[in-house]
């Protein structure tokens, strides 16, 4: 048999695993290697030492219940950016003073429901959102705890689809408006301020940015004293980039203590909302090439049963996946276009990339799709959802199974 593929990132996606998953589950499948989570978190938890800090994992990037449960019993705290990911990290064990909530238009319904949960912190976006919070914590007779979004104005040099530090992006209140806006926050009997909360955008990849983020936070929490205003905690967001080109990324040891830096001696507890930077390298997209062509003249299309309806990245951002053969087979290199099935010209893995030699049938990973993968699937085509699974040392089980035709239908009334 020929050697197994390079799985630099994470030794437990083993091939005979991978194979024996697709002969049970089929393909395209999601396949998370449980180990290499925990490792993930535990590395920025302990780059703090004896910090006072808090990590809410952002359950956008990947909220399998059995994802969200590990981190839960590791003792992660919860960034939710909708109220189903606050329900599913409730569902996880997770209790309201380990979640916040972010978004930036939440509607009132889902407002006074956070306020009765009494929330870690509702993450205050606009002064009018504000204002709602303030009057539907008052008739609910109660006191809403709040962190203010501020927006920095800063470029985190990633991709403009996920930069959200600028003046230019529609997230949170400019800095130079929030100390005015917790003047306000004071004067209202039924708000009480207890952060400030700053997230500049997602697959950062040069650590000034959030450094910069983070000081310009602190600076605020400075001023904020000086105006009698004492916040429990500073929020720094997620961001942190990984490594899709297999190349170098910041490690989770230096951005923490760029952050703890700019912290300096504010003496409050630092939070972080890290995502893709605990799930993005720990999970692979399992696919099959289900055809090859090739026309005189013409480019070199490798099909694969995976498509933008199970990875949307690269369609979205023109984001780059290493792409390998599970067994690659013996031979030069050749190029083509690495595609999915899907009737869009967008629904393209790869151009031009060299692959080893494959054949119709050959199983194939997508690396780095932990993060941003299945929560992003879709049923377009009627194609359903495709099944998780998570691997435990030698063993693995389905954490979500395939979603059925059945399923599917079954909302069409
Ligand atoms: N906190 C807030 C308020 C966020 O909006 C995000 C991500 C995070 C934390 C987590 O960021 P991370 O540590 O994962 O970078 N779908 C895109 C990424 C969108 C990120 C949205 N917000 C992708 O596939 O690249």
């Amino acid at each position: 048999m020929p050697p197994a593929a390079d799985t630099d990132a994470s030794a437990a996606l083993r091939a005979d695993l991978l194979e024996a998953i697709a002969g049970q589950v089929d393909t395209p499948a999601y396949v998370y290697d449980g180990e290499a989570i925990d490792a993930a978190y535990r590395q920025l938890d302990e780059a703090f030492g004896p910090v006072p800090h808090a990590i809410h994992y952002a359950m956008k990037a990947n909220s399998a219940l059995a994802v969200v449960r590990r981190l839960q019993a590791l003792g992660s705290g919860f960034d939710a950016n909708s109220m189903g990911e606050v329900d599913v990290a409730l569902r996880c064990g997770a209790v309201p003073r380990q979640i916040v909530l972010t978004g930036v238009g939440k509607r009132s319904d889902e407002l006074d429901r956070a306020v009765a949960l009494d929330l870690q912190a509702i993450n205050v976006e606009s002064p009018g959102e504000l204002d709602r919070l303030a009057r539907l914590a008052a008739d609910r007779g109660t006191v809403a705890r709040v962190a203010l979004r501020v927006n920095p104005d800063i470029d985190a040099q990633s991709h403009p689809h996920i930069s959200t530090g600028l003046r230019s992006n529609k997230f949170g209140v400019p800095i130079d408006a929030a100390r005015a806006l917790f003047q306000a926050i004071k004067t209202r009997p039924s708000l009480s301020p207890v952060g400030i909360h700053i997230h500049i955008g997602s697959q950062i990849t040069t650590l000034d940015p959030l450094e910069r983020a983070a000081e310009a936070a602190t600076a605020l929490a400075h001023a904020l004293r000086e105006d009698g205003i004492a916040i429990e905690q500073l929020d720094f967001g997620g961001g942190l980039g990984i490594a899709y080109d297999g190349g170098a990324a910041p490690s989770p040891e230096a951005y923490v203590q760029r952050l703890v830096r700019a912290a300096g001696d504010i003496g409050i507890t630092l939070a972080i909302e890290p995502g893709r930077v605990i799930v993005g390298a720990a999970g692979v997209l399992l696919t099959r090439v289900v055809d090859i062509k090739q026309f005189p003249g013409a480019r070199r299309f490798i099909v694969l049963d995976a498509g933008m309806t199970e990875l949307m990245r690269p369609a979205l951002y023109s984001a780059v996946h290493r792409i390998e053969p599970v067994r690659p087979r013996t031979g030069s290199p050749e190029a083509g276009d690495i595609v999915g099935p899907i009737c869009e010209s967008t629904d393209a893995f790869a151009r031009d990339r060299l692959l080893p030699p494959v054949e119709v049938g050959d199983l194939l990973v997508i690396r780095d799709a932990g993060a941003y993968g299945a929560v992003m699937g879709s049923t377009y085509l009627r194609r359903p959802l495709a099944p998780e699974v998570l691997i435990e040392r030698d063993s693995w089980r389905v954490i979500r199974r395939r979603q059925t035709l059945d399923d599917l239908l079954s909302l069409d009334v």
